[in-house]
């Protein structure tokens, strides 16, 4: 193991920390007993330079635009498996082993995604028009005095039973807080549908469960819709130690209730600057409104007095094009080809956005790339997802990430109850 030395020019002490060596990416200096030893803090707002915790999740290479979930290109997954697979090798370790372990893992999934009747209760009591990412962080917040006996995570059954009742409810939460801002109806889980399409489900159905007519039959859910939501479900399944994932961890750290930190997770995820960019984009593509604007509208992202910023656009870890990005804009196109109709002029600008931007100095010189958030809003608008439940598709998307962030943290030896220092400044 290597050394690496601190020397105080002030006073000429010399200190020496631990090189640790990480299975793929960057070494990090053991600066964890810097203030015992040299009666110093390391200072790092935004923790750009700070590794957190150990992980063996997800691992993210920012130079070269590479995303691995427990070792898996993020491209391998979306083409050869369904998210709930994804789910069960985040949680669980590995991959299902054959078809008839994944269609238990979805069948034991929609036995469990029915809610409480008295959640739907509480639903009712939140506003026509309430964001839905609100009522579903308040919602989860509640799952915790549904399920209070969870609060042994060391044991596996325990664990395991929190993080398949939280995916498997989380998409039923998300249709009832979408239903509930629209002042319509709920629709109930049907158990004859898997994961993703029972979602839609949920979204688009009548009471009583009847789907659409129109003169040509009932309007079905088609293989393609299921597919692409699949897809898209799988790319946010987890990413390193983001701002909402930190904040799981965070949280858990003081030991409260798994489904507390998950409440808050979901809170730091609304944020425009985080996973409520998605939605950001939408308003944005729109506001362009024409090819013809794109050059204005880039001014004014390079322009340092205006406050305005291109949604979809920048990375703290990605230096390079977002691999998610890149998976999205393919599937745009070819679910366009394959009938699921984009809006070819929000498409056409976001194009030109991304054309100008990558070839302009500004963006040039500070790395900036479209990310995630770019063009899933166009996919999501041509599923017939409305824009206010973006946000909470990530959160179906991050759940199975969350859980795993979780756990990991609660086991580690090392970890502690997450408490930074600061530099005073004050009186
Ligand atoms: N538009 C214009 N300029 C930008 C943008 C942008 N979208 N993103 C970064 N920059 C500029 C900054 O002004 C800064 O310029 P400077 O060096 O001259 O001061 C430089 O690029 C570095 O940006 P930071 O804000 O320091 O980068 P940071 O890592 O802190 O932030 C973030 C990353 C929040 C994602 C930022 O790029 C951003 O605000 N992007 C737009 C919002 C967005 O798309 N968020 C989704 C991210 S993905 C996700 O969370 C799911």
């Amino acid at each position: 193991m290597g050394t690496i030395s601190l020397i105080n020019n002030e006073t000429n002490e010399k200190f020496d920390f631990n090189i640790i060596n990480c299975t793929r990416g960057p070494k990090a200096v053991d600066f964890s007993k810097l203030f015992e030893t040299a009666g110093i803090f390391s200072y790092d707002p935004g923790y750009g330079s700070t590794a957190g915790c150990e992980s063996t999740i997800s691992y993210i290479d920012g130079k070269k635009g590479e995303l691995l979930y427990k070792g898996h290109k993020v491209e391998e997954l979306v083409a050869k498996y369904k998210f709930t697979d994804v789910c069960k090798l985040l949680i669980n370790e590995e991959l299902p082993k054959d078809e008839k372990e994944s269609k238990e893992f979805d069948l034991e999934l929609r036995h469990r995604s029915f809610l409480h009747e008295g959640l739907i209760n509480l639903f009712s009591a939140f506003p026509d028009g309430a964001h839905p990412m609100a009522t579903l962080s308040s919602g989860v917040s509640v799952l915790s005095t549904l399920y209070f006996d969870h609060k042994d995570m060391e044991d596996e059954d325990d664990y395991q039973t929190m993080a398949r009742r939280i995916i498997a409810k989380i998409p039923t939460m998300v249709a009832f807080c979408y239903r509930n801002s629209v002042g319509a109806p709920f629709i109930y889980p049907d158990i004859q549908r898997s994961y993703v399409e029972n979602f839609l489900y949920m979204l688009r159905a009548y009471p009583h469960g009847k789907l659409k007519q129109t003169i040509k039959g009932t309007e079905e859910i088609t293989s393609l819709e299921i597919e692409a939501l699949d897809k898209i479900f799988t790319l946010h399944a987890d990413h390193g130690q983001n701002a909402s994932t930190t904040t799981v961890r965070n949280v858990a750290s003081t030991g409260v209730h798994p489904y507390a930190a998950i409440a808050a997770g979901i809170s730091a995820l609304w944020g425009p600057a985080h996973g409520g960019a998605n939605e950001k984009v939408l308003k944005q593509l729109n506001e362009i409104g024409d090819v013809k604007n794109v050059d204005k509208f880039i001014d004014r992202a390079k322009d340092k007095n205006d406050p305005f910023r291109l949604m979809g656009f920048g990375h703290r870890v990605y230096k390079n094009y977002d691999p998610r990005a890149k998976v999205l804009k393919n599937l745009k196109d070819e679910l366009d080809k394959k009938g699921i109709r984009m809006d070819h002029h929000l498409s056409e600008i976001a194009q030109k956005v991304e054309e100008v931007a990558l070839s302009d100095e500004y963006f040039i010189e500070r790395n900036l790339y479209p990310n995630v958030d770019f063009y899933s809003g166009i996919i999501l608008t041509a599923l017939k997802i409305p824009t206010q439940l973006f946000t909470p598709i990530f959160v179906i998307g991050r759940m199975p990430g969350w859980c795993a962030q979780l756990l990991e943290h609660i086991k580690n030896p090392h970890a502690r109850i997450t408490r930074p220092r600061q530099v005073y400044l004050g009186k």
